[in-house]
């Protein structure tokens, strides 16, 4: 990508779409371009052609997705799957047809078999059976992956595909309804705190692994990436090691500092009990995360304090 390269950012808004919107802007790309999910709903194909055939950007990040927590995605099956379809077909589709040099997509690492081998790597993809809760969307971003690969190979569209790792930071969803367990349990001690509550309940046993890459880190890959990566095979994007829930939550507790007790809820489940990638891939092509869990826990605390309202509502995003 050149400084005046035209670039459109897919959800733009999101997590990821307004972290990958500070990079560029942070390296000084002058022409991006953005439209609200208002103005442009992506699961219509033709508006979304309209928009290509009129705007013609030359590089396409599509960070736009109907994303969830396990309880949306086990309420909503099927928009789950019919909007991410739509979504990744229509954009992947009209930004070929109409002359885009190359497109970025961004998928999950919920793609991987529910017991795939531990870290897992690109070929353990379709090895066995996937996670039930999360399905839906799993398929439809497996989807995504191979039909960047069926445009390369039959119109040699450089398509390329990024599975990053659970993410977190600024622009977070805080909603305790269908948010991730990072940004729950930041508003849960929170919360507790500001109550003067003895205790915080976490769900599950606390043994359950999980891997985080702060949303800063994944849009200096994606950058890295659409300027240094060009390959049907898809890339991990990940820190490469990961932790315990239990100590995930004490690294927060001691964040936001509260000083009462931790207890597990067993009643609540657990999900896989280990989801790390392998970066080997991603380490060869000379990118490694920067930002350390601690530093990226308190600018996400500082963050949600800035922007979270009183009633408790996900905090507005900018
Ligand atoms: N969050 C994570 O931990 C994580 C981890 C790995 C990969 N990813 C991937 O990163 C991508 C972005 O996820 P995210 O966490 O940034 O999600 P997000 O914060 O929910 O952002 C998604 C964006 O897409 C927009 N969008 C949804 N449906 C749309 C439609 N029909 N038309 C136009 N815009 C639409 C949303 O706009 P509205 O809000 O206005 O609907 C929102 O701005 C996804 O592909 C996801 O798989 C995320």
């Amino acid at each position: 990508m050149n400084k005046d390269s035209k670039i459109y950012v897919a959800g733009h808004r999101g997590l990821v779409g307004s972290a990958i919107m500070r990079k560029l802007e942070a390296e000084g790309y002058q022409k991006l371009v953005s439209r609200m999910h208002a103005e442009l709903d992506l699961t219509d194909q033709k508006v979304v052609d309209a928009f290509f055939a009129k705007e013609r950007p030359e590089y396409v990040f599509l960070a736009a997705a109907k994303v969830g927590g396990i309880l949306a995605n086990s309420t909503y099956p099927a928009e789950f799957i019919r909007d991410n379809l739509l979504i990744q077909t229509n954009v992947i589709d009209s930004a070929y047809r109409h002359g885009a040099k190359k497109l970025e997509f961004l998928g999950s690492s919920c793609i991987y078999p529910k017991h795939a081998p531990q870290p897992m790597m690109e070929e353990h993809l379709l090895t066995g059976p996937l996670e039930p809760t999360n399905e839906w969307y799993a398929i439809a971003k497996i989807a995504g992956i191979k039909t960047c690969q069926a445009y390369r190979d039959q119109y040699g569209f450089d398509a390329i595909s990024l599975m990053p790792t659970n993410l977190y930071g600024p622009g977070d969803n805080f909603d305790l309804q269908n948010s991730h367990v990072l940004p729950a349990l930041i508003r849960k001690f929170h919360e507790a705190k500001e109550n003067d509550d003895s205790e915080v309940t976490v769900w599950g046993t606390g043994s359950p692994k999980r891997e985080f890459l702060h949303v800063d880190d994944l849009a200096d890959a994606a950058v890295f990436l659409m300027n240094e990566y060009s390959d049907r095979e898809f890339v991990n994007v990940g820190v490469g090691e990961d932790l315990s829930i239990r100590e995930l939550a004490e690294a927060i507790k001691e964040v936001v500092g509260f000083e009462g007790g931790l207890v597990f809820d067993t009643s609540k489940p657990d999900g896989t009990p280990r989801k790390l990638l392998d970066v080997s891939r991603l380490r060869s092509l000379g990118w490694e995360a920067k930002i350390h869990l601690e530093d990226g826990l308190r600018t996400t605390y500082s963050w949600y304090l800035e922007n979270a309202t009183k009633s408790g509502e996900a905090p507005i995003r900018s």
